[in-house]
């Protein structure tokens, strides 16, 4: 049995991907500080799968408690979920997303290289590609120009475990850029449970329809798309969570540094997301139309083909799937986990 590590596995992805990972037979051990989720991720985690994961509730930066991990485990892999996320809150506070995002992979790499753990997946984004690269976009294109600190904590750290990896023969990276994740687990037990307001649609929209929230503004339609409003590559987050166990296997096998995109290849518009939810789950979701905010870009989507052809990945769930078990899940547990 591999015992897999799962930096920040309480959260949203990191939850998702513990079940598929305990249901294809791995072990799994989370590391979490609950700044943004909460032990009973976990325990819905058991409740789906039937099965038990070991808990530590612990600030991944700080080293010597992170080693305590390493020492009471024979870890064979560790996936690095663990960081802030809310590209707005970067720009107001770069020094703590510089600190956390930075520091929480410095610390796991140095536990990694003491306890002679050889092979990291890390969660890294679709914005890494900055604002010049055209889509859709392909692994092998530069990193760009982000325009945000979040972002470039993410081109940070893609760099740190590339020079870790060129600096280390047994080391083995991979890279993982998801595009826009959302939607649930299917049994409504486990979804996205953003703090205060959200920031990305698929929650807000999902919070205006259980009525948390007045209205959604969908931000700009005047842009060069085919409705106005930006397309994005929307995945379910179960189909990403799979595409994880597909990397499991693959950075065991593997030495060096290899980076694949996870997304779909198919974009969707704002207003197409908010009538698919709206007709899928029959429910009226009240929106009005806003300035744009700054930083979107008009589009982003994956070129997806890599993911097939190494991993043999890719995703299985459509956008009604989407909307109906974001929608399953939100109304399920109407105030989140805090119910
Ligand atoms: P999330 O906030 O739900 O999960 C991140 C988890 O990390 C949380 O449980 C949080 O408590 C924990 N964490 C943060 N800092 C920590 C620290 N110092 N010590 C211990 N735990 C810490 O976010 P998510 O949506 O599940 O995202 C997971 C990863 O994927 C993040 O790195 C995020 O940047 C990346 N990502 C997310 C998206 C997205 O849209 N959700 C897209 C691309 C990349
Ligand atoms: C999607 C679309 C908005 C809210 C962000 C990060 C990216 C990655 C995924 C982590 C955009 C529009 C949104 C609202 C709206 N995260 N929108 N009204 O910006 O594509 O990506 O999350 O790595 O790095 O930047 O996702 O969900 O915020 O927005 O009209 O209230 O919905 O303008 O077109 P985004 P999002």
């Amino acid at each position: 049995m591999k015992n897999i590590l799962l930096a920040g596995g309480a959260g949203y992805i990191g939850s998702h991907t513990a079940v598929e990972l305990l249901e294809s037979g791995y072990d799994v051990i989370i590391a979490d500080n609950y700044s943004n989720s909460c032990p009973e991720a976990i325990k819905r985690v058991e409740e789906i799968t039937g099965k038990s994961v070991k808990a530590y509730e612990v600030d991944i930066k700080d080293t010597a408690k992170l080693e305590k991990i390493f020492m009471e485990n024979d870890i064979d892999a560790v996936i690095h979920f663990a960081g802030l996320k809310a590209v707005g809150e970067s720009t107001q506070k770069p020094i703590l997303y510089y600190r956390n995002n930075i520091d929480t992979t410095l610390s796991l790499l140095e536990c990694m290289k003491k306890y002679n753990v050889n092979n990291i997946i890390f969660s890294s984004s679709a914005t890494v590609y900055g604002e010049e690269n055209p889509v859709p976009y392909t692994e092998e294109m530069n990193r760009g120009t982000c325009t945000n600190p979040y972002g470039w904590t993410k081109v940070m750290m893609e760099q740190i475990l590339e020079d870790a990896a060129k600096a280390d023969d047994k080391l083995s990276v991979v890279l993982l850029r998801y595009f826009n994740p959302i939607g649930a687990h299917e049994s409504g037990r486990i979804g996205e449970d953003p703090q205060g307001i959200p920031n990305n649609l698929m929650p807000y929209v999902s919070q205006v329809a259980v009525g948390r929230r007045e209205q959604l503004t969908i931000f700009g339609n005047d842009y060069d798309t085919p409705d106005g409003t930006c397309r994005r590559d929307y995945i379910h987050v179960v189909d990403l969570a799979k595409g994880h166990v597909k990397a499991i296997e693959y950075v065991l096998e593997n030495d060096g540094v290899e980076v694949f995109n996870l997304g779909t290849g198919t974009p969707y518009s704002v207003t197409e997301i908010v009538s698919t939810f709206e007709k899928v789950n029959d429910i009226k979701v009240n929106h009005v139309y806003g300035a744009r905010r700054a930083g979107d870009l008009p589009e982003s989507y994956a070129n997806a083909d890599k993911a097939l052809s190494v991993l043999g990945w890719k995703t299985e769930k459509n956008l009604a799937d989407m909307c109906r078990d974001t929608w399953n899940w939100q109304k399920n547990n109407p105030n989140g986990y805090k119910n």
